[in-house]
């Protein structure tokens, strides 16, 4: 059996294995001096390093801090096109929710990704998957939903699956907005045509559905998240980005695994999710690039919730290729406290996706872990545009090091 005992380990900084709410997010166990063992892509022991069991192979980390590789529990990475022409118009007062109701925005995304091929969509996705991986993200989140036509949908998830591969990614069927004609045709098709394909051919783990004034509305979010939950796929929803319309409520009551953006939830939304084992995402990129207030991340920790943090890759609301950015504006945006960040951006962000065997530095989980430059932890929340990452293993294999991505 190959084992390394990782050494020289300045500061070993993780949150507890499985997903934690409130103040538990603020409890990190910080070992000075550590080391790490590992092998067959697992931890085998973390602790002091005079304590360390004796290993025949060790790789000494440099003195720098090491904590637990980022889940990037939400994306639409795969897309073809762009929004550059909204986004200059947005800037200059357009509203994105008007160009979406004008048939541009997300609905322009699906014109051009519905006319890629599968080779196409991968050759798109591959160096923005890279670019998080960089960042920190040891496992990220794809969601589909840019398909004009089931067939379209289902190309993306191909994409999705193909890069598997080379990275470690966890696809999602988004059901995103409606047709414009034969809404009610287009959500029974979801429901007998799409899910059952997309469950059959194992091309998913969870549906998620865009639960919005310009999307979907709470009754037919129900009915696909049923019919998903029917086939044995998890739930997650887009809910209160705009308008606080009852997505969340409905998250809580179906015990989705996440409810993602909250912008506009209130104290209601607030205590649903405290009382529900359901993840509360939050997505600072959007309030960055849209200009939305930021969801309520302070007041879900104090009310007892389980935040995660993700980055929401996509053209439209959140062009953000870094999961280190997302951490550390949380911390400003959302008022998390470093500790808290660590914690949304790990375990909870791997409860998020229905994961609990990754995200904490202790025995038994998987081996992902960054190796800072630097030998305080708190460089990760701390630093703005550029990265403190110097090195990104995957079950203890060295994946990326920033600059060089192979
Ligand atoms: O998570 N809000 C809906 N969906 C995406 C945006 C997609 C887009 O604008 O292309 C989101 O923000
Ligand atoms: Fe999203």
């Amino acid at each position: 059996m190959t084992e390394t005992l990782f050494t020289h380990i300045n500061q070993l900084v993780t949150p507890s294995p499985g997903r934690q709410h409130g103040a538990a997010m603020r409890d990190l166990t910080t070992i000075p001096d550590a080391a790490m063992l590992v092998s067959e892509g697992v931890i085998r022991w973390v602790g002091p390093r005079p304590g360390a069991p004796a290993s025949t192979r060790e790789h000494d980390l440099g003195g720098v801090a090491v904590v637990p590789g980022i889940v990037d529990p939400h994306t639409h990475a795969v897309w073809a096109g762009d929004r550059l022409a909204d986004f200059e118009a947005r800037v200059q007062g357009v509203p994105y929710e008007e160009i979406l109701a004008l048939g541009g925005g997300i609905r322009s995304s699906m014109r051009a990704t519905g006319a890629a091929s599968v080779d196409d969509l991968v050759a798109l996705a591959r160096p923005r998957l890279q670019a998080l991986r960089a960042s920190g993200a040891t496992t990220i989140e794809v969601k589909s939903g840019y398909g004009l036509d089931f067939d379209a949908e289902v190309r993306m998830l191909r994409a999705v699956r193909a890069l598997q591969s080379e990275l470690t990614l966890v696809p999602t069927l988004l059901i995103h907005v409606p047709p414009t004609e034969n809404r009610a045709e287009y959500v029974r098709g979801v429901c007998h045509d799409l899910i059952p394909r997309v469950a059959r051919e194992g091309l998913a783990a969870a549906v998620d559905v865009f639960t919005e004034r310009e999307a979907f509305t709470v009754e037919e979010s129900r009915a696909i998240l049923q019919a998903a939950k029917a086939h044995g796929l998890s739930a997650k929803l887009h809910a209160d980005q705009f308008h606080a319309i009852g997505g969340t409520e409905l998250a809580c009551e179906l015990g989705a695994l996440s409810v993602d953006h909250l912008e506009a939830s209130g104290p209601v939304q607030v205590a649903a999710l405290a009382a529900s084992s359901t993840v509360a995402t939050i997505l600072p990129g959007v309030t960055l690039h849209l200009g939305l207030p930021a969801a309520p991340g302070r007041d879900l920790i104090d009310s007892g919730a389980a935040v995660a943090v993700g980055t929401d890759l996509n053209p439209g609301s959140s062009p953000m290729f870094s999961a280190q950015l997302a951490l550390a504006l949380a911390v400003r945006l959302n008022r998390l406290t470093p500790a808290e960040a660590l914690t949304a951006c790990t375990v909870n962000a791997a409860a998020a996706l229905g994961l609990d065997d990754r995200g904490a530095l202790m025995p038994g989980q998987r081996a992902d872990f960054l190796a800072l430059h630097r030998p305080d932890w708190r460089d990760l929340p701390y630093t703005l545009g550029a990265n403190p990452v110097r090195d990104v293993w995957v079950g203890g294999q060295l994946v990326s090091i920033p600059g060089v991505s192979r």
